[in-house]
């Protein structure tokens, strides 16, 4: 069976990768033999999970900082990368203004379309290009099961999941006839900094990073969207194919409501 190198080509970027999922992206696709880039806002986080990774993998890891709710953040992250081979992309970084949607300011609502859906555009058009024209290549973008139906509380958030979910659907179909594969990865609650940070006491089904990057990785080829975790597909076929539409969106608010820390909420 073909590695993920011979696979993809030799580098692996992860956009968000200095702490929870997206450090363990970094973690498994060095264990699958892949070089890594990890991007975040945080140096000294992104410098300790490269150590992490380097100790456990003996791979080449490389860190880079910017802010990806930046339009100019393609352009640094590009000119850091130089010239080496990016065969595997993971858009992990999103932001989550939690709480209802007129406390928050639009300001921050828009900052989340920034991180959330100019981000995986733009990373999936300059890498993807590249991708296709050397017939090889994946892109990883994470979705969430807020993308099926509205999700209250984290509305904007829900909205900006479910377009990275359509868009990774439509890029799987037009890349694949170039040899790029697409996926997207439709996560339930999983135990993060983030999430613990809104719900300290977790959620139903919570996974671990682990497990969720393990069965995403494994995923990669089927395509376009997955569910990690056998309670998520579970209760996203009941919501999406048994109850009505309606009562998805209630119990999405309604759990949503009650997971939330109450100091999480912006006032
Ligand atoms: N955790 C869950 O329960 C859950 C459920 C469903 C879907 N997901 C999806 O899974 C992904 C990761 O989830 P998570 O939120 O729990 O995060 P995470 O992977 O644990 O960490 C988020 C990462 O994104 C980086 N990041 C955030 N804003 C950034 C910015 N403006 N510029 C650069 N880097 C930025 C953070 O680093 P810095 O702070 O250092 O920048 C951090 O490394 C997200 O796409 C989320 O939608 C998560």
């Amino acid at each position: 069976m073909a590695t993920f190198s011979e696979k993809y080509g030799r580098w692996a970027l992860v956009c968000g990768a200095s702490e929870g999922m997206g450090a363990e992206f970094g973690r498994q696709l060095a264990l699958r033999g892949l070089d890594v880039i990890l991007v975040a806002r945080r140096a000294e986080a992104l410098e300790s999970v490269k150590q992490r990774i380097v100790a456990e993998t003996k791979r080449d890891v490389r860190c880079v900082t910017a802010d990806l709710s930046a339009p100019e953040a393609i352009d640094e992250v590009v000119k850091a990368v130089g010239d080496l081979e990016i065969g595997l992309v993971v858009y992990n970084a999103a932001l989550s203004p939690v709480g209802p949607f007129l406390q928050q300011t639009v300001a921050e609502n828009l900052k989340a379309i920034d991180v959330n859906v100019r981000g995986p555009i733009a990373f999936s058009h300059h890498f993807g290009a590249k991708m296709a024209a050397r017939g090889r290549g994946a892109l990883v973008l994470l979705s969430s099961l807020t993308a099926f139906q509205g999700s209250p509380f984290v509305t904007t958030y829900g909205a900006t999941k479910a377009f990275n979910l359509a868009f990774a659907e439509g890029l799987w179909f037009e890349l694949k006839s170039s040899g790029v594969e697409v996926l997207s990865v439709c996560a339930g609650a999983t135990r993060t900094p983030n999430l613990l940070k809104a719900a300290p006491n977790g959620a139903p089904g919570m996974l671990e990073p682990a497990q969720v990057v393990t069965e995403a990785l494994d995923a990669l080829g089927g395509g376009p969207t997955m569910i990690p975790g056998a309670f998520n597909r579970v209760a996203s076929f009941f919501m999406r194919k048994v109850l009505t539409r309606k009562a998805t969106i209630s119990i999405m608010g309604d759990q949503t409501k009650k997971l939330q820390n109450p100091k999480a909420l912006p006032r």
